[in-house]
């Protein structure tokens, strides 16, 4: 077990990657403190790794909301008497190019992307310097790499989770802290779901996320747990303020 007598946060654990993330993570040993603004699919992930014999429990969180995520932070800790792991996955997708998004949304997209980061970071430090170290992995995209169409706000909004993730890492070094980040390509998720059957034509919409990856199909929530395990694990003891792409080739070959 890569987790073992770990304790870790995993938040958007309701859905998608953070699901995924929240269930390998207890499935290797790792207690999970599952937290989601959704309180039903939350709940449910907990049920599932419950039912396989893992440790977790829910806390209902806003991540862009500043009482809540210090409140999600000192709960987990508070539980357990430490936070090992910080999984900061919660996100959202706003669509628009600069043209067509509002003020309200690019704060939005922001909030919730970017600030939410932040927040968790500024919460989780002092926990994890006092207890002598830790790991926090943020969720980034390969839209905070390359300039992706019709993506402005939520571009921008993992372009900073990028250079967030570097400076929290340089700062915190000392502090036996590692920091990284993770730049998926397009994954098959519940929201990305959502976008397809959205789309003006469904199946050409799926086609056209499938093809714009180089490998010439969508990853997995399970692909991108891998590579958060990974970071927050002790195989990873020598990395930090790195931005690790996951994309089928999106952000490195034509
Ligand atoms: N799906 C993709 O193709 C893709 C690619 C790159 C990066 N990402 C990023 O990965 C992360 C997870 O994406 P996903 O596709 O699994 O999403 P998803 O919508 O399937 O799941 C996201 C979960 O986060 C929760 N959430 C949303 N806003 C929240 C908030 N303010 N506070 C607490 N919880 C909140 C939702 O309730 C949901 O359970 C996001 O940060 C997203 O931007 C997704």
């Amino acid at each position: 077990m890569r987790l073992r007598n770990k304790t870790a946060l995993i938040t958007g654990a309701g859905a998608g990657m953070g699901r995924a993330a929240s269930l390998l993570f207890a499935r290797e040993g790792a207690k999970v403190a599952a937290v989601d603004c959704a309180p039903e699919t939350g709940e449910e992930t907990v049920s599932l790794i419950r039912q396989a014999g893992g440790e977790a429990f829910f806390i209902r969180a806003d991540v862009a909301c500043p009482a809540g995520a210090e409140a999600m932070i000192r709960e987990a800790a508070a539980r357990w008497g430490r936070l090992d792991i910080l999984f900061n996955n919660a996100g959202i997708v706003v669509q628009g190019s600069v043209e067509d998004t509002s003020e309200e949304e690019w704060d939005r997209q922001i909030d919730i992307n970017l600030k939410g980061v932040f927040l968790g970071c500024k919460y989780a430090v002092p926990v994890m310097r006092a207890q002598g170290g830790g790991v926090i992995v943020n969720m980034a995209s390969v839209a905070g790499i390359i300039g992706i169409r019709n993506r402005a706000a939520y571009s921008a909004s993992k372009g900073g989770v990028i250079g967030l993730t570097r400076a929290v890492a340089a700062d915190h070094v000392g502090d036996n802290i590692r920091v990284n980040c993770i730049c998926p390509g397009t994954i098959e998720t519940p929201s990305l779901r959502d976008r397809i059957a959205s789309a003006p034509d469904p199946a050409a919409a799926r086609r056209q996320y499938e093809s714009r990856q180089p490998i010439g199909r969508l990853g997995t929530p399970e692909e991108i747990a891998e590579a958060a395990l990974y970071l927050a694990s002790d195989a990873a003891a020598f990395m930090t303020g790195n931005a690790l792409a996951i994309d089928g080739g999106i952000a490195e070959i034509m």
